[in-house]
């Protein structure tokens, strides 16, 4: 059977771990070609072994998504190493938590230049190529905290939520050039990011969602593959929600 993404070259930005390395692994799976990008590179050498393990291809460039400059480069770098940029998974995201009196201009900054600036970054670097082939897929991850909000994370939800808003501006600009961008929002899923909840605390939010249990890299990785493959190619400027029933 011919593989979904046979082919395809795709950029996936905090592939070192998580979510990231999850989708890496997946698309990698179905006959991608993966540019592993992180700011960590010692964390994305280990996710282009594993893709090398399965002998797929993969190649490792080191970006932080805040820099335009380098994001500009590294795509440059991408298209000379690979010919094009087929699909841009913007995955790099962080978090630093407080009530919005307490929250710093310095904390807030600093995740609004990594997960809003950094996909617009991102998004308009990629874009001049993928106009030229006319084809591409964008895909976002945000969060259901970006369509609800969460007290604690002003900054964090406001850059999801700023992400859902690009995206259907992107998904109406970019249309008639046959490239669709789409964003997915994760419920909890158990990574790094939300070791830091206690078992406690863990516990409670099970309660609340219908299907009993937090969700895997993995859950977020089979929705990825389906909007970056053909199957999706009538759906832009949608934010799929993966997150267990907890926004029903
Ligand atoms: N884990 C969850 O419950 C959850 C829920 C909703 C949304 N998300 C989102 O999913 C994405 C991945 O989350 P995760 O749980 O895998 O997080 P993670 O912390 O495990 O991984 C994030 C990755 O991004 C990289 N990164 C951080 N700053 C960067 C920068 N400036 N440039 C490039 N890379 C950078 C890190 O090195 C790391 O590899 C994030 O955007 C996150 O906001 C996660």
């Amino acid at each position: 059977m011919t593989k979904k993404l046979a082919g395809k070259v795709v950029l996936i930005t905090g592939a070192g771990q998580g979510i990231g390395r999850e989708i890496a692994l997946s698309l990698a799976d179905e006959g991608a070609d993966i540019c592993v990008t992180d700011v960590n590179i010692e964390i994305a050498e280990e996710t282009k072994k594993l893709i090398q393990e399965k002998n797929c291809k993969a190649k490792v460039y080191k970006l932080d998504v805040s820099n335009l400059v380098m994001v500009e480069e590294i795509c440059e770098k991408i298209v000379e190493d690979f010919e094009k940029i087929d699909i841009l998974i913007n995955n790099a995201g962080v978090t630093k938590d407080n009530l919005i009196m307490r929250m710093s201009e310095k904390d807030w900054d600093f995740v609004l230049n990594i997960n809003l600036k950094g996909s617009f970054n991102c998004i308009k670097a990629v874009t001049k190529y993928m106009i030229k082939k006319r084809y591409g897929k964008i895909i976002n991850i945000s969060s259901i905290v970006g369509v609800r909000g969460n007290a604690g994370q002003a900054n964090y939800s406001a850059s999801k939520g700023g992400i859902i808003a690009l995206t259907k501006t992107c998904a109406k600009e970019l249309g008639s050039r046959n490239i669709n961008v789409n964003a997915i929002a994760p419920g909890f899923i158990a990574t790094k990011m939300t070791d830091i909840l206690g078992e406690k605390a863990k516990e409670k939010l099970v309660e609340n969602i219908p299907l009993n249990r937090l969700g895997t890299a993995k859950d977020i990785a089979k929705a990825c593959l389906f909007l970056a493959s053909s199957d999706a190619d009538y759906i832009t400027g949608q934010t799929l929600q993966v997150d267990g029933g907890i926004m029903i």
